[in-house]
């Protein structure tokens, strides 16, 4: 018998919210997910998150949430984290250093325990965000086994593809999932690992389709050709795509059996 675990990567801002609240349903038949993982750093308005905001996709159906490093962006993820019962579905990044709480939980569903952790890679982040994810993911793998949890999911919020395959090697066999987050672009590399572990470098986002990766294109562009990072704006319509990845793991023995990744694109007819 298998565990299913349905993970949404970067859902950014009202669009991508909507998105996910509308597919969600459909999903659920047609997958029959045991658990809903989603990486909430950009849920407001592409930064950070609110109370009202995780109640509303909690409401849509997901049971757990990462993080990155946006997740510190709005300041009302201080009412997020105030709550006890959300505290405990809310992660941040284990190895971030303003981590104010936890970086993993536990949860049971159908009977089974289920390890959830956030952690942060260290190219192009903030600098001295994090602490080196190496160690870090050796105490989360520790803590699994101490919560008796066989299954267990780690999100690796991180820009670079070479620490996302690194990572999910030296964790292979010791962790059913390792995915990825925070570039917003979906890879094709998804595999099952010789041990046993499943593996993406990048889920992809859940926001707006042709623009700069769920911001609008025309503020970015123009801070582009001065030579500055842009503005990242989330458009409040339009074209949106979904990604997520369906994970089938083991209940005995916590190794992953298949991975697929999803991706639809809505609110488009006619050109994909
Ligand atoms: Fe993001
Ligand atoms: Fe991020």
């Amino acid at each position: 018998m298998s565990i299913k675990i349905l993970m949404f990567g970067d859902t950014i801002g009202k669009i991508g919210r909507e998105a996910v609240a509308k597919i969600l349903p459909e999903f659920k038949t047609e997958y029959q997910p045991d658990l809903v993982v989603m990486n909430a750093e950009n849920l407001a308005h592409g930064f950070g998150i609110t109370k009202k905001i995780i109640l509303e996709m909690q409401a849509a159906g997901v049971d757990v949430f990462t993080s990155g490093n946006h997740i510190w962006n709005n300041e009302k993820y201080e009412e997020v984290f105030a709550d006890p019962d959300l505290n405990n579905l809310v992660l941040r990044p284990f190895n971030d250093k303003k981590n104010e709480g936890i970086g993993f939980t536990v949860i049971k569903k159908n009977n089974v325990k289920i390890f959830i952790a956030s952690l942060s890679g260290l190219v192009f982040m903030e600098k001295d965000e994090a602490s080196n994810f190496i160690p870090a993911a050796d105490e989360l793998v520790t803590k699994a086994a101490e919560a008796g949890a066989k299954i267990s999911l780690i999100d690796f919020h991180a820009e670079a593809t070479s620490e996302k395959a690194v990572l999910g090697l030296y964790l292979d066999g010791r962790v059913s999932a390792v995915v990825g987050t925070h570039t917003h672009v979906p890879t094709a590399d998804e595999r099952i690992l010789p041990k046993g572990t499943a593996f993406i470098s990048d889920i992809g986002m859940t926001g707006a389709h042709n623009q700069a990766i769920g911001g609008k294109f025309e503020p970015i562009i123009a801070g582009m050709k001065v030579g500055t990072i842009g503005k990242f704006e989330v458009p409040e319509s339009g074209p949106i795509e979904v990604n997520a990845v369906i994970i089938e793991i083991n209940k005995e023995t916590g190794k992953a059996t298949k991975i697929e990744r999803i991706r639809r694109i809505l609110n488009q007819p006619n050109i994909r």
